[in-house]
């Protein structure tokens, strides 16, 4: 586990009884922090949905999507080749491929047997990484809107989603903050790629050595142990995971809560 990131917060010995009977208080932290990892909690399926429900603060319907027993099946048959650097393209922000996206993510990693420190979730903070962003690219974002195409099927036609088009920048429905709003390499202008969106993506894709997204100050790295709860504000992180680790050893149920449509004000 990275304990250096300033914003960690990694709670050990909290029971799902005193998340649920404190909420306005893990709602703050989450909040503030944008992460909360609670060790090994091991909450059954419908304790996990009310933990995402009681945390669920600002804009945004209060409902929920469950993905159960995540396996990532895709990935099957390039694991054992993978490498830890899986990251590499890979970063995402949860389903902003559509007008409305998660404002909250959660994973359950009710099963994992592979070795620690291996299959890490790797989190970055683009509220944080705003503040970072050459002032040049800051402006150039202030009114650019964005095509976000990752690859989901509409489930209506079962054929590839259209994308969505959202401001460059997000303010935090709760805190007011700004944050860069990415979706890693699958977003571009909509009004085509432009020199300065080069430079901006080259700034936080680079390379694993020069790029914002791969510097370990950016970073926050879960290392899983089988039972951890780890929640997070997809309004404003990006995430990814690391490999080295065999099919069938990391599976966890997933919620995406609190549907909002990505906002952004000067
Ligand atoms: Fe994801």
């Amino acid at each position: 586990m990275l304990a250096k990131y300033d914003s960690w917060i990694y709670l050990q010995n909290v029971t799902v009884k005193e998340i649920l009977s404190n909420s306005d208080f893990y709602a703050d932290l989450l909040a503030r922090n944008k992460v909360l990892g609670f060790v090994e909690l091991r909450p059954n399926r419908r304790q996990h949905e009310e933990i995402l429900v009681s945390l669920m603060r600002g804009e945004g319907d209060r409902s929920f999507g469950p993905i159960w027993d995540v396996t990532h099946p895709h990935l099957e048959n390039v694991l054992p080749n993978m490498p830890d650097d899986f990251l590499v393209g890979h970063w995402h922000a949860d389903n902003t491929v559509w007008e409305e996206s998660p404002t909250i993510t959660s994973m359950h990693m009710h099963t994992w047997t592979g070795e620690k420190g291996k299959g890490n979730t790797v989190l970055v903070d683009c509220q944080k990484l705003y503040e970072k962003c050459p002032s040049h690219l800051r402006d150039y974002l202030q009114d650019l809107m964005l095509l976000h195409r990752s690859g989901s099927n509409d489930p209506e036609t079962g054929e590839l989603a259209k994308g969505a088009v959202h401001p460059a920048l997000r303010t935090h429905s709760v805190t007011g903050g700004t944050s860069l709003f990415y979706t890693g390499p699958e977003c571009d202008p909509v009004d085509g790629e432009t020199e300065l969106f080069n430079e901006y993506k080259t700034w936080l894709n680079g390379t694993q050595v020069d790029g914002a997204l791969y510097d370990q100050e950016n970073q926050i790295q879960w290392e899983w142990s089988e039972g951890d709860l780890l929640i997070w504000d997809n309004s404003c992180m990006v995430h990814g995971f690391l490999g080295g680790w065999k099919y069938g050893e990391r599976v966890f149920d997933k919620l995406e809560g609190q549907w909002a449509k990505p906002e952004y004000s000067s």
